[in-house]
């Protein structure tokens, strides 16, 4: 199984189940079950309290889940200080640390604190942040996750007014030739991740849509999967 990030494609749609939907009095259940209805990665929602209004889950969770699945941890820290706790996300099975550029940790420091911890790194645009804001870190990191919904909890409605800033990100990660994964989160169902693929977003984490979708979720990633047609035509 894959868990180094960089060795991910950016050329096709990928899907990212975040378990913040998953029924948790059987977590390790839960991400089995999403791994074998063709999830690529995991989508793990790390909450304080602080940074965000709601509490998740931290590094024993984490721990816990870690031999349920060989697939890689994709990790979006919602906290104030992901510096002071990236080592203890690694030690726990993170493979992948996502932080907000908004928290309060300068945003060199939470990158050298998650490269020392030995994780790739990406960086979080809550709706509010413009897309210039990530330029000058481009080079030092992995992914960036533009937020479709103001984070802090699932279920909420998809938030169109985002898509210029995923294409305004695509074309100058494009426009540098970097790999770089581009991720959008919140209110990602088969509808949606139509307009979002299509403006250059290719990891798409959903939460709501997979883990409870009538046809069950074999067919919920398919759905996403599907949207690899129209990845970047927008642009
Ligand atoms: C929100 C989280 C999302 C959330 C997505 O703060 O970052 O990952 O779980 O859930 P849905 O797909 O239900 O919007
Ligand atoms: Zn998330």
């Amino acid at each position: 199984m894959l868990r180094d990030l960089r060795k991910l494609p950016t050329d096709r749609v990928l899907v990212s189940p975040s378990v913040l939907a998953s029924d948790f009095s059987c977590l390790g259940g839960e991400i089995v079950r999403a791994a074998q209805a063709g999830a690529d990665v995991i989508h793990l929602d790390v909450m304080d309290g602080g940074f965000v209004p709601n509490l998740s889950f931290g590094p024993p969770v984490i721990r816990s889940i870690r031999p349920k699945s060989g697939l890689l941890f994709d990790t979006h820290l919602m906290i104030e200080h992901p510096a002071k706790y990236a080592a203890a996300f690694a030690a726990a099975g993170a493979d992948h640390l996502t932080f907000h550029l908004e928290c309060s940790d300068p945003a060199g420091e939470v990158i050298d604190a998650i490269r020392k911890a030995g994780c790739t790194v990406g960086i979080s645009l809550k709706p509010a942040t413009p897309p210039e804001a990530v330029f000058p870190w481009l080079e030092k990191i992995d992914l960036v996750l533009v937020m479709t919904v103001e984070p802090g909890f699932g279920g909420q409605s998809f938030m169109a007014g985002q898509l210029p800033k995923i294409a305004a990100i695509k074309r100058e990660i494009l426009r540098r030739k970097l790999h770089i994964q581009l991720e959008a989160d919140g209110g990602l169902d088969e509808r949606t991740v139509i307009p979002t693929a299509s403006c250059g977003a290719n990891l798409i984490v959903a939460g709501t849509s997979v883990f409870r979708h009538p046809e069950g979720m074999e067919e919920a990633i398919r759905r996403l999967h599907a949207a690899t047609g129209v990845l970047d035509s927008q642009l």
